[in-house]
């Protein structure tokens, strides 16, 4: 069984890099490989982002970073977080520093937090680390993984721009392979990605869908 106490590679990376998780290192990946954060054909400018499941912020704090560096810095970006929980103080006062960010505290599938991701689109990026409390049933657990995947979808039909791309976490089991489906319908291209990050032993994977049509 994984010793869940004891800091691996990626958790003392992030410490030391001053993320506060080490899924970040997941995001880092799929920027690297599928460019969500350099789109071609808008110089990395401009980019409107919705993070779901955002705390503690380690994929905010990514984007953020990244766009510091940039011609209009993080001023030429909007990113709204979501998350059931707060976000720790000391990296919610970092994020909140930036212009462009937004934090929106609540559940994705609740009306009033969905007419407030809504009031706050076009994405042309959506982004889902979103996971259910694990109950260690792997039937149940897959089931509402699959469930939170499915609302960052709906957000992808309803509030991604054309063109737009979508990062989603999902566990596998349940009908993961109807999600890919779904998602290879709304965009030009529906792929799979398990990040090197992820833990051995953990069943999540990632789905992608480029190019919203
Ligand atoms: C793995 S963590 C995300 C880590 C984050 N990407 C980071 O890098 O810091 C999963 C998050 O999903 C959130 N979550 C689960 N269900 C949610 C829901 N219905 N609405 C909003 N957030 C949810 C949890 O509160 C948890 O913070």
């Amino acid at each position: 069984m994984a010793d869940y106490t004891k800091p691996d590679f990626w958790s003392q990376k992030a410490q030391k890099e001053g993320y506060p998780a080490r899924s970040v290192y997941k995001l880092k990946e799929m920027d690297e490989k599928f460019r969500l954060l350099d789109p071609p054909g808008r110089g990395g400018r401009g980019l409107r982002i919705l993070d779901l499941g955002a705390a503690p912020g380690s994929w905010s704090l990514y984007i953020l970073r990244k766009f510091t560096g940039r011609t209009g810095g993080a001023g030429a970006l909007s990113l709204t977080a979501v998350d059931l929980s707060p976000l720790p103080p000391r990296f919610g006062r970092d994020l909140a520093a930036e212009g462009g960010f937004t934090f929106i505290q609540g559940d994705i599938s609740a009306a009033e937090i969905r007419e407030a991701i809504l009031a706050r689109g076009p994405f042309s990026l959506i982004l889902s680390d979103a996971a259910p409390a694990t109950t260690g049933n792997r039937s149940v657990d897959a089931l509402r993984s699959l469930e939170l995947a499915e609302t960052a979808l709906f957000y992808g039909g309803q509030a991604l721009e054309p063109g737009g791309a979508l990062a989603v976490k999902v566990f596998q089991g349940g009908d993961s392979q109807g999600l890919l489906k779904k998602i290879r319908e709304l965009f030009e291209s529906g792929k799979s990605f398990k990040p090197q990050a992820c833990r051995r032993e953990s069943f999540e994977t990632y789905y992608l869908g480029l190019g919203k049509r």
